[in-house]
């Protein structure tokens, strides 16, 4: 096959492929481990020269479904507990595929109308689910390091505005540094998007009051004192134990003192959808800007994350294109979401953040994230009762926080047997978890998001962790 053209008849035949294999690959993720260490070596069958003469739609999709189907991680199914990785509900993952097949360029309404219109629905769902004032606007984007870049982009905008300069014509040449203050709980994808906004990962100044991380409220208010100006990161759900700063507390501050409130909610947001955790969100409707994903805890598939802006008018501020004569400018009625973000031509991914958000309802998502509120409660009783493992934080959320510690292991020999333990947990893959640094000691941190998770899941969790701790003890 030499040109896609002559496929055109029958464009949709590797589509079909896709949704045969589809169904016995979704069933198969209740059952099958995340890592298949032994199907790994089929992906050397897509290898080889680039080929000069193609092979067709149809042959190749299968060779990709075959290898693809057997080699993938299976981090959309109910084991893969390492990072904060959500799965991809029945309609948020047809509706991706639907935005693959419709192909539309979000960039504006006159590249396509639907998907602005689509995308305005479903920002504004976002708001009301996280019962945001009306008013509010945002940007979708492929992740939360997007979100945290586009609010901090915003409040980057409000700065250097309260210092008498465009930033977007003029850049940060001849500024001061802007003050960034935040607890020891800022992740570092915050820093990432300071450092593409040219202020650097260093500008954070952190205020911790212990070696976890947890924030100093009088030494940042002191700080707040002799700084004008300044942007604070609060972190709602940070990534080792699922905790919150304060954010009513930081919000009173941050008005006190004229600050710009960003808050790094990347999955800890979702706390707000039931009533057992919404306090600790409280606060967020005061911020200035909030980034979240959705492709952690609302279940979307990847690339989707998004940001919410109080002034939504920052957005074109701080991300309007410079003037191009064949594209639509910023008051342009052909404009759209391509001028009010980080990106310029882009996929529709409110589809399937629509999709999910309409087949589940707010009571649908509420009821996951409970059901995962619950299993984090499960693990950590199990946890407690196993007199080879340690609980090390407070489980709030969906993030328990624990490390193997056998009787007999002396302390000081702990944070080895945790390192092997992880490394171990990964290269078996019948579950999948990840090491973190929690207060100083080498810990486990699985993230339960999951919409495909159950008891057993978890169960199978721990007797995992145990048996590979007992081998490695
Ligand atoms: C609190 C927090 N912020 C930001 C991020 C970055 O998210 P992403 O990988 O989607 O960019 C994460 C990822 O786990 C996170 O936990």
């Amino acid at each position: 096959m030499t040109d896609p053209l002559l496929e055109r008849d029958f464009a949709a035949a590797p589509l079909a492929l896709v949704a045969e294999a589809a169904g016995p690959y979704l069933d198969s993720l209740a059952t099958r481990p995340v890592v298949d260490p032994e199907a790994a070596k089929l992906i050397a069958d897509l290898a080889g020269p680039l080929p000069e003469v193609g092979q067709g739609g149809s042959p190749v999709i299968e060779r990709l479904l075959t290898v693809g189907t057997a080699a993938a991680t299976a981090s959309s199914g109910p084991r893969f507990f390492h990072f904060v990785t959500g799965g991809a509900t029945p309609a948020a993952l047809a509706a991706d595929w639907t935005a693959a097949m419709l192909d539309q360029n979000a960039f504006a309404r006159v590249s396509s109308a639907f998907a602005h219109e689509v995308e305005t629905i479903a920002l504004d769902w976002l708001r009301q689910l996280f019962g945001l004032p009306q008013g509010w606007g945002g940007a979708l984007v492929g992740s939360a390091t997007f979100a945290n870049f586009t609010s901090l982009g915003c409040a980057t905008n409000w700065w250097a505005e309260r210092h008498g300069v465009d930033v977007a014509s003029r850049g940060l040449a001849g500024l001061p540094r802007m003050p960034v203050l935040s607890s020891g709980y800022v992740h570092s994808s915050a820093r990432k998007a300071l450092q593409m906004l040219g202020h650097g990962k260093d500008c954070v100044e952190v205020f911790q009051r212990d070696a976890v991380g947890r924030i100093d409220l009088a030494a940042l208010e002191r700080r707040l004192t002799e700084t004008q100006h300044a942007v604070i990161i609060a972190n709602a759900g940070e990534v080792n134990a699922g905790d919150f700063d304060p954010i009513a507390d930081i919000a009173v501050l941050a008005e006190r003192h004229g600050a710009w409130l960003h808050i790094d909610g990347a999955f800890g947001l979702f706390a707000a959808l039931s009533p057992r955790t919404a306090h600790l969100t409280a606060g967020v409707e005061r911020a200035d800007s909030i980034a979240a994903d959705g492709h952690k805890w609302l279940n979307v598939p990847y690339e989707s994350g998004f940001a919410l802006i109080r002034e939504p008018e920052r957005l074109g501020r701080a991300f309007g294109m410079p003037g191009a004569a064949y594209l639509p400018g910023p008051q342009d009625p052909g404009g759209g979401y391509g001028l009010l973000g980080p990106e310029s031509s882009r996929r529709s991914r409110a589809l399937p953040i629509w999709a999910t958000l309409a087949a589940y309802g707010r009571a649908g998502h509420r009821a996951m994230v409970e059901r995962h509120l619950d299993l984090a409660q499960r693990l950590t009783r199990l946890v407690e009762a196993a007199p080879d493992l340690e609980l090390l934080a407070d489980t709030q959320l969906c993030v328990v926080c624990f490390r193997a510690a056998p009787p007999g292991v002396p302390d000081k020999d702990l944070d080895e047997l945790n390192r092997k333990l992880g490394a171990a947990l990964l290269a078996d893959g019948r579950v999948y978890a990840g090491t973190t640094v929690y207060g100083g000691v080498v810990a486990l941190r699985p993230a339960i998001v999951n919409w495909r998770t159950t008891g057993s899941d978890v169960d199978a969790f721990v007797d995992v962790v145990r048996e590979l701790a007992a081998q490695l003890g």
